[in-house]
């Protein structure tokens, strides 16, 4: 989506953090914002601070409620008449470890990380899809969906699933101008992880045990959000799916990648197999070309002259 002034944007978890960067960086490319959120507190703050914008409606939602989601995606239509650009972002921290007995808060973060990625979508991609004026949709995953982060896990399985998610849904919109990214931020200075400062009185740091000092510390020189949510109009403008704001990730993704790579067997494929893959290959093309610009598929031609790697150019 090249022209985004005029534009509606519909914003999950959009009152505070990463959310909020993200409205602020449409306001100021002329775009129209409804921030989403279930947060009374956060929404009177962002009310507060984007004071004076007649371009913003607040509408309160909870993502793993899909009753809920409808309801505002309504009412966001009867305010703005439309909805371009849908950023299902709201996200918990937390979720506990894979091999714990506890399902309370699993349920919970995967109902929220997760299930509001995928009830927004279901909800708004059809009004999307029938306004015809194309759009964007922007899942919030995160680092956590690309390297683990201990001891959260079901953070990380929510985080790794929205991109699997994310990439079929991708292919599924490619052809009717609707373009699709997913969003991996690293640490970005949010009420996700509050600091001490945040909440005066409430923590005490002096006390703390080091692992939350260290954390509180690395926060405070985390991303701005707003720098986020400019990264986000670019990847929009660009149609480009993978949005990375933490280039200190890279290598650490590079050496994954490489071990990857590194567990496929040396065996030279059967042809049955080999042509199973380059039907999926070709699907894949067929689907993504002209719309995203993804890794394209090597075409027939190229696979069976070559290896059978699916993975080609840009
Ligand atoms: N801040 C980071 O370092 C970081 C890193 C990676 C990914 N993320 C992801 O970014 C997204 C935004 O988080 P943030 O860091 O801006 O945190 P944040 O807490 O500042 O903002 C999240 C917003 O989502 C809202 N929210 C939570 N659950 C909701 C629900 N069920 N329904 C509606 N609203 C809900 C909260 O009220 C809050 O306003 C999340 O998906 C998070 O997992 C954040």
């Amino acid at each position: 989506m090249e022209h985004l002034t005029g534009k509606v944007a519909f914003i999950t978890g959009g009152a505070s953090g990463i959310g909020l960067g993200m409205a602020r960086a449409f306001l100021d490319e002329g775009m129209k914002v409804a921030l989403a959120d279930w947060s009374d507190e956060h929404i009177a703050q962002a009310r507060e601070r984007l004071a004076g914008s007649n371009a913003v409606h607040f509408v309160k939602t909870d993502v793993a409620e899909r009753e809920s989601l409808r309801s505002a995606a309504e009412e966001t239509l009867e305010v703005f008449g439309r909805i371009h650009v849908l950023c299902n972002n709201a996200g918990v921290n937390g979720g506990g470890t894979a091999a714990g007995e506890s399902f309370d808060e699993w349920d919970r973060v995967i109902a929220i990380n997760l299930g509001g990625v995928i009830n927004g979508t279901k909800i708004i991609a059809p009004i999307i899809r029938r306004q015809g004026e194309g759009g964007h949709i922007v899942n919030t995953s995160s680092m956590a969906g690309v390297v683990p982060l201990p001891g959260l896990a079901a953070y990380s399985t929510a985080k790794y699933a929205v991109r699997g998610f994310s990439e079929s849904l991708r292919m599924q919109l490619a052809k009717e101008g609707i373009g699709v990214s997913c969003l991996f931020p690293g640490a970005t200075r949010t009420a996700i992880v509050p600091l001490p400062e945040d909440r005066p009185g409430t923590m005490d740091e002096a006390n703390a045990p080091q692992f939350l000092k260290d954390l509180w510390d690395a926060m405070r020189g985390a991303i701005d959000p707003y720098d986020t949510g400019r990264a986000v109009v670019a990847a929009i403008r660009e149609n480009r799916f993978y949005i990375f704001t933490n280039r200190e990730f890279l290598d650490e993704v590079k050496q994954r990648h490489r071990e990857i790579e590194d567990a496929f067997p040396d065996d030279e494929p059967t042809p049955g197999r080999v042509k199973f893959e380059t039907m999926r290959a070709d699907m894949v093309r067929d689907l993504m070309a002209p719309g995203n610009r993804p890794v394209v598929p090597r075409s027939s031609a190229e696979l069976d002259r070559g290896s059978a790697s699916p993975a080609g150019g840009q």
